[in-house]
């Protein structure tokens, strides 16, 4: 692990859709280990596989062996579609991934279902999010979700798809347990930054986002979070939100 600019700063790296397969043309290793040299802690935001294979998660997991940070993950809708999650759980688990999260990811956005399936599903996951929030107790609740909790962070996607991106019913919680910042994946082609009607910053660090919009620097984003202070996390890369991060200054961009 690097150095940390100050003791009280817990720098945390934020990545989502990475779809490892056995066609992945170019391995993220080196990717991890930038990423390893400039964060305390890296967190992970679903569909880290393509179709959902174990072995898929072995070359991953060979990848992220060397990566001597903290790892926290979700799971996403493609970690699912092979029914081998509990593999892909135990794999990475082996190289030091934390795999939390809820089981089955909150809306199916494979194939089809019927329409109370699919709200069913979505109240669902937003009772087990405030339940896990409920059991927290800290200054700082950081949120990891692979679907998006509101809008503004798919847009760029097709507005027939939405549905399948993301619910609001996912942003309920949040405001009720004052959750410091929430990351997700899924929306390939939508926007990096968002909040919340009560001004929780949203990021989507979907890697095709990332690799869209911030052109100048690797594919991930850095926050620093400060874990005594009550909702401070500050993007050191990329633009700045207005509420939570309006005391403090970007600190220029990632390496
Ligand atoms: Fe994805
Ligand atoms: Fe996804």
């Amino acid at each position: 692990m690097s150095t940390s600019p100050s003791e009280d700063t817990v720098r945390l790296a934020a990545l989502a859709d990475i779809h490892y397969s056995k066609s992945t043309p170019t391995s993220l290793q080196p990717l991890f280990m930038q990423i390893a040299e400039s964060a305390d802690v890296l967190v992970l935001c679903g569909d880290l596989t393509d179709y959902g294979l174990a072995e898929e998660a072995r070359l991953l997991a060979k990848d992220l062996a060397q990566v001597k940070v903290p790892i926290v993950a979700v799971l996403g809708n493609h970690d699912y579609e092979a029914d081998e999650q509990r593999q892909i759980v135990e794999i990475l688990g082996e190289v030091g991934v934390f795999c939390g999260g809820f089981g089955r990811g909150a809306l199916a956005a494979w194939g089809e279902r019927i329409i109370k399936d699919f709200v069913h599903e979505a109240v669902q996951e937003a009772l087990k999010l405030e339940a896990a929030l409920a059991r927290l107790s800290a200054p700082q609740r950081i949120v990891l979700l692979h679907y998006a909790p509101i809008a503004a962070t798919v847009k760029g996607e097709p507005a027939e798809i939405y549905p399948f991106l993301g619910s609001s019913r996912l942003e309920d919680p949040l405001s009720r347990f004052d959750v410091t910042a929430v990351f997700h994946g899924h929306a390939h082609k939508g926007t990096p930054e968002g909040q919340t009607q009560t001004g929780i910053p949203v990021y989507n660090v979907s890697y095709p986002v990332l690799k869209a919009n911030y052109t100048d620097r690797p594919p991930f984003r850095l926050f620093e979070v400060r874990p005594r202070e009550k909702g401070d996390v500050t993007p050191i890369a990329g633009r700045r939100l207005a509420r939570r991060a309006s005391d403090h200054d970007v600190e220029g961009p990632a390496a």
